[in-house]
């Protein structure tokens, strides 16, 4: 079977290859020649996922999946939540990102954090959604260099690393997206 992951983010699709069983080839939007910046306009991730996953079908018809992650950190509200990416500002990278963060959170005990990512899938025109969760805990300074966004500053509860410490594998069998993914392969492989 072959699918869309409606994603410019290369981390992301080599992520998701790396849990993938044989039999499901997962094309990028490079390889369907889509070469224009998706839109990401809803207030919830939700919203964010099945708009650029529609936008795909609709305009390349391809079956196809969309994802979007929020971190959500506990002493400020659930922010970033679904402005993660652009935390910082408009032209921000993951650095000015991380660093908004530690500087938010300097002097606070309580760190606690939840990554999401929510996937909109369309087989045929039919929308169906995933979620899932990994709850955890901000570091003070950052981590390891594997990993994108916010892996550096991030730990898993019951670790003691952070996942940008992580091999792809070790972070997809416990991260947010992982667990979302599992439940969008259990849903292909029974279709
Ligand atoms: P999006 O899902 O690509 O819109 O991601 C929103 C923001 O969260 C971006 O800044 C990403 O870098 C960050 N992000 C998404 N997934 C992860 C992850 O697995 N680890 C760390 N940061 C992530």
């Amino acid at each position: 079977m072959q699918i869309v992951f409606a994603t410019n983010n290369l981390n992301k699709l080599s992520e998701i290859r790396a849990l993938l069983p044989s039999g499901i080839e997962i094309l990028g939007l490079k390889d369907i020649n889509c070469k224009e910046e998706l839109p990401e306009t809803h207030p919830t991730l939700e919203g964010n996922a099945l708009q650029k996953a529609r936008y795909v079908f609709e305009n390349y018809g391809f079956n196809c999946f969309a994802d979007d992650t929020g971190l959500e950190i506990d002493a400020l509200g659930g922010e970033p939540g679904v402005y993660s990416a652009r935390y910082a500002g408009e032209y921000c990278n993951a650095e000015d990102n991380m660093q908004k963060v530690l500087d938010k959170l300097h002097g606070t005990q309580n760190r606690t954090a939840n990554f999401k990512t929510v996937i909109a899938l369309i087989i045929d025109g039919v929308e169906n959604l995933f979620q899932g969760e990994c709850k955890g805990d901000i570091t003070n300074i950052r981590c390891g260099a594997e990993g994108f966004g916010y892996d550096p500053i991030f730990i898993p509860h019951t670790f003691d690393k952070t996942f940008a410490e992580m091999t792809k594998q070790e972070k997809g069998l416990i991260s947010h997206r992982g667990k979302a993914v599992k439940k969008l392969l259990e849903f292909l492989s029974t279709d």
